[in-house]
């Protein structure tokens, strides 16, 4: 009985060799703000997620409920709601990923930038606990206007004495996202073997998907790449223009959200090149951040790849994208080291 009931175990031990899941080091993933409109589905395919160990998820209010609710379901993750601030540090410690989608969407007729004036102190003061609760996860700041919410987070960790530029990415997924999407669409190449990066930023013009280097190769005509590369830029603007009022992005920005997490998981487990476009502390043009093809690893950012060849098109959008993007990295670098 003994020997048979060990050949059983084994068995068990072998078939689970096959699922990454069962053999993959614990891993806590927290989410700021995990009961909006991004967080609650974002927390529902974190939860599916086998990487995850546990799933902490933080909001303002409304987090009992949907932390309830997503921990019935019967995946690896146990689950833990936290609200209000004297929960924050509890919802942070001992976090590997943590992930903000904290802070107010737009409206029709705003820009991200609109949002500069709440999302900022939301930002700064989520950055704070940061430090002080898990110094060393990665954090994946979704929260816009991106292109300063991470100069800003940057700033407070410096002050804290924690920054590690290894470890601070912008969420801009779902451009890579739309923009595969939609040159798919024009190139008829089947969605899932496309790829194009997405360089600059996360804002209008600053967001510039590189379509002379999409696969597979299409050829599309000049017409058409203007016409792609314009609606990714405004892609965002296309959703908050649809929900008339109720809000921006949420469903397709939780799976890029879900996406780029499980990318920083596998890098941190130590899978091998695992690329990912992000926005992060760079030497790839003269500004302090940008985005481009980021290589994950056990640290976070191990390698942030250049741009590649250009076309001319792509070279006079990067031209004309870094003087906004300079700016808005400027204001949240400002807004962090005023008060
Ligand atoms: P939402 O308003 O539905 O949800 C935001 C949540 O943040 C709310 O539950 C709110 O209670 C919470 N919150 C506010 N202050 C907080 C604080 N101090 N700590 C923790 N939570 C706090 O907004 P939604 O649609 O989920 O968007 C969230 C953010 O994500 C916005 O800034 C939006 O612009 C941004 N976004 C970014 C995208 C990207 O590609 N990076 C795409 C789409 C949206």
């Amino acid at each position: 009985l003994h020997v048979s009931s060990k050949c059983i175990s084994d068995h068990h031990l072998l078939l689970r060799r096959g699922f990454a899941s069962e053999a993959s080091p614990d891993r806590k993933v927290t989410v700021l703000g995990a009961a909006g409109g991004i967080g609650q589905p974002l927390a529902l395919l974190m939860k599916l997620n086998p990487l995850v160990s546990r799933l902490a998820l933080y909001d303002i209010a409304g987090t009992p409920g949907v932390a309830a609710d997503v921990s019935h379901i019967n995946t690896r993750s146990q689950v833990a709601g936290y609200v209000g601030e004297e929960q924050l540090g509890q919802a942070l410690e001992g976090s590997d990923v943590v992930i903000i989608p904290a802070g107010v969407p737009r409206k029709p007729g705003m820009t991200r930038d609109d949002l500069f004036n709440i999302n900022a102190g939301i930002v700064k003061s989520l950055s704070a606990a940061i430090a002080k609760y898990c110094p060393n996860a990665l954090v994946n700041m979704i929260s816009n206007p991106v292109n300063s919410t991470v100069p800003i987070a940057a700033e407070v960790f410096k002050k804290a004495g924690t920054y590690d530029e290894k470890k601070l990415f912008g969420v801009t997924t779902l451009d890579v996202v739309r923009a595969k999407t939609f040159y798919a669409g024009k190139a008829k190449a089947p969605v899932a073997e496309v790829n194009v990066p997405v360089v600059g930023g996360h804002a209008g013009i600053t967001i510039l998907p590189l379509f002379s280097q999409a696969t597979p190769k299409a050829n599309l005509p000049e017409d058409e790449i203007k016409a792609l590369t314009k609606r990714t830029q405004d892609g965002g603007t296309e959703v908050v223009e649809a929900k008339a009022g109720k809000g921006s992005a949420t469903l397709s920005m939780a799976y890029a959200g879900a996406i780029f997490a499980d990318a920083c998981l596998k890098g941190l487990n130590g899978v091998p090149d695992v690329i990912e476009c992000s926005f992060v502390q760079s030497n790839v043009t003269d500004l302090p951040f940008f985005a481009s093809k980021v290589r994950l690893g056990k640290n976070g950012v191990e390698e942030v790849l250049g741009l590649g060849p250009l076309s001319e098109y792509e070279k006079q959008g990067l031209e004309s994208l870094l003087p906004e993007l300079k700016a808005s990295i400027e204001k949240g670098i400002k807004f962090a080291n005023q008060s």
